[in-house]
């Protein structure tokens, strides 16, 4: 396949429910599809499955071809497209998706495989050249830059199992951490791998029921939600928060922003939602914001150097040269 031919559509939103059609496409290996909590993307090649492809995605904001698609994937993987941009967590999601897609074996899969392995390299590359250092450039060392001094008194409560518990837990330094998650099964599956890497951590799994994860919401000193918001249970987690305790520290919540209804939280004392996050994270230096932009200036040139054939299997085609002209231009 020609990069000319690749395509890329984006839904730049949370989708919560993929459209039917499109969940046949993917499982029939005609088309790439990856959904995260922020976007919905479809990877596909050729203008047939683009005009069979476009209308299933009615929240496409962006279409992108050619060696543009490409330097959309690279930004992308690079987190240079997400709103804590720079992030790695993307990264993991992307290969996650890939590694599911490839194993379908399917045509468009092959076509897309040079395409990915190049892409998996690029990233290493921009990451490695542009963006170490970048700090807080995961929602890990984010929180952890914002939760009390190391060493302070009382447990750290996390709240969630999944994806994003993961990659936090790690960054947690309260005197001890406890886990609470709907599946207790899961919670017990993380804190198992979290003793592992290091087991001096004291980590404490909270039982599963409402009742149980209340009483630890009015225990703990800082408290992280990595679980979406839950009309059911939020106002009474939101009471157990009010509760005096012996050290109040921060409630990171990662699993609402500004967009819904708050009123749920109204009055929880020293909370941050992901959009306070993110607008903080706005405010920093000039420094990060140079190499973001460095980064975004490598994904274009590395889109460029692959149409011009540093593909490893594929020649350059004028088609290609055109959608490089469009790229610097
Ligand atoms: N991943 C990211 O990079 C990222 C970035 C920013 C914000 N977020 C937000 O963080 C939250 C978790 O994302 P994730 O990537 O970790 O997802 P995930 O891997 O699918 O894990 C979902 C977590 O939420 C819990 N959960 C889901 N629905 C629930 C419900 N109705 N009641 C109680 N618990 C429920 C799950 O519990 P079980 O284990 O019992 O299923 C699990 O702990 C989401 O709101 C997401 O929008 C994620």
């Amino acid at each position: 396949m020609m990069l000319r031919e690749l395509q890329v559509l984006h839904a730049d939103q949370a989708v919560a429910q993929l459209p039917e059609a499109l969940v046949h496409a993917a499982a029939d290996g005609r088309a790439f599809v990856i959904h995260t909590c922020q976007r919905l993307v479809v990877v596909s090649c050729g203008r047939e499955s683009r005009d069979v492809l476009s209308p299933l995605l009615e929240a496409a904001t962006e279409v992108h071809e050619g060696p543009r698609a490409y330097a959309f994937l690279l930004r992308l993987a690079c987190g240079l497209e997400s709103r804590l941009p720079g992030e790695t967590e993307v990264l993991g999601q992307l290969k996650q998706c890939w590694v599911a897609f490839e194993a379908s074996r399917s045509l468009l899969a092959q076509q897309l495989r040079p395409f990915m392995q190049s892409l998996f390299r690029d990233v290493k590359d921009v990451r490695s050249r542009f963006l170490s250092g970048l700090g807080s450039a995961s929602y890990g060392s984010l929180v952890r830059r914002l939760l009390d001094a190391p060493g302070a008194p009382g447990p750290v409560l996390l709240i969630g199992a999944g994806q994003l518990a993961e990659s936090v837990a790690p960054w947690l330094r309260g005197s001890e951490l406890w886990i609470a998650n709907r599946s207790e099964q899961r919670a017990q599956q993380l804190a198992g791998r979290l003793r592992q890497r290091n087991p001096d951590r004291p980590v404490r799994v909270i039982e599963s029921g409402a009742e149980a994860e209340l009483a630890a919401w009015r225990a703990a000193r800082d408290v992280v939600v990595c679980v979406p918001g839950d009309a059911a249970l939020d106002v009474a987690r939101a009471q157990a928060w009010r509760a005096p305790r012996a050290q109040r520290g921060q409630l990171i919540h990662l699993g609402i922003d500004d967009s819904g209804d708050a009123s749920d939280w109204a009055g929880a004392p020293a909370m941050l939602n992901l959009s306070a996050l993110y607008a903080l994270l706005r405010q920093h230096d000039e420094l990060r914001r140079a190499q973001l932009a460095r980064a975004e200036r490598a994904c274009t040139e590395r889109s460029l150097l692959r149409a011009l054939g540093h593909s490893d299997s594929e020649p350059h085609g004028w088609e290609d040269l055109v959608g490089i002209h469009s790229l610097v231009s």
